[in-house]
């Protein structure tokens, strides 16, 4: 089914009856799909839910458009992000063609699909700031964080079950606190993998989350259990191009505060809580989803 989202998005451009937003399109590397996947699994494959799967994803692909434009990133899923290739005009005007063509399509889904799908995007935009705020000085207020990653990477998650499960007339309000916690748990993974994780599997440079100013919740915890002058040192290589020994120094610190599985297990928490939400739903394939965020490589 999710060929027929993937069908739908490029019809959406195509309608658009221009060659070089379509030619860029094309360009775009698909991702996890994981919005999708999640929208088919909660309302079905019923026209409607197609429909918001490609919306969403329209407007998902947007915002890694705008954030790699925001982030310098060079690579996007392995591949030469749309920014480093064509420059950043074309990187902001393609997302804006994305998005707002998501937009127009959204006013033929029900009125409060839409105005979720809307408010969320809102959201991820405010989330977007605060990121760009937070990394300009060395942030070590955990609360911080999860307000942060809850609106720039949570908030579609959420709205996302929350319309699925308003198409479907299913118990839309436990759904969508099983979204947000499986965004959360997504966003809390990614950060982790960054650190974990080589640049070959990643697709994008490791350890790159700290050279950009984001103190990540493996950072915060580890952060919190360091003496002074290891503060002073973590501090001390904020936004800098790290020596390897630099890495390593980070890595071993990590690892004596036990800042990876503290926060692998509080992810794993996420998920549990997620899970308890759709617990009376039987649906196995939503845990299954849950399980293939937590447990990933990339
Ligand atoms: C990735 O974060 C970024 C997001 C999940 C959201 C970005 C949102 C915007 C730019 C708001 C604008 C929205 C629209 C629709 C145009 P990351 O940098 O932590 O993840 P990464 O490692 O995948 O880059
Ligand atoms: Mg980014």
């Amino acid at each position: 089914m999710l060929e027929k989202v993937e069908e739908l998005m490029v019809k959406h451009i195509e309608s658009l009856k221009d060659s070089k937003s379509l030619e860029l399109f094309g360009k775009v590397p698909s991702g996890k799909r994981l919005r999708a996947k999640l929208i088919l699994k909660i309302a079905s494959s019923s026209d409607e839910a197609i429909k918001l799967a490609s919306i969403v994803e329209l407007i998902h692909a947007a915002s890694l458009l705008h954030d790699d434009v925001i982030d310098d990133a060079l690579t996007r899923r392995g591949v030469a992000s749309i920014n480093s290739t064509f420059g950043n005009k074309t990187a902001i005007m393609l997302g804006d063609i994305l998005y707002s063509k998501g937009f127009s399509e959204l006013t033929s889904l029900p009125q409060d699909v839409a105005y979720s799908i809307s408010s969320a995007v809102t959201q991820l935009s405010i989330g977007e700031l605060l990121d760009v705020e937070l990394s300009s000085t060395f942030n070590e207020d955990l609360d911080a964080y999860f307000d942060m990653i809850y609106k720039k990477t949570a908030s579609l998650i959420e709205a996302s079950a929350f319309s699925a499960a308003l198409l479907a007339k299913k118990d839309a309000k436990r759904y969508g606190i099983y979204g947000k916690n499986l965004g959360l748990a997504f966003q809390i993974i990614d950060d982790i993998l960054d650190i974990t994780q080589s640049q070959e599997v990643l697709g994008k440079p490791a350890l790159n989350d700290f050279k950009e100013g984001k103190t990540t919740l493996p950072y915060l915890y580890m952060y919190n259990d360091l003496n002074d002058k290891e503060k002073e040192q973590l501090r001390s290589y904020f936004k800098k191009e790290l020596s390897e020994e630099e890495s390593m120094w980070i890595k071993k610190k990590m690892a004596q505060t036990n800042a990876i599985n503290r926060s692998i297990e509080y992810a794993k928490k996420l998920g549990f809580e997620a899970l308890e939400m759709i617990k009376e739903e039987n649906s196995p394939e939503l845990e299954k989803i849950i399980k293939e965020m937590i447990v990933r490589e990339f």
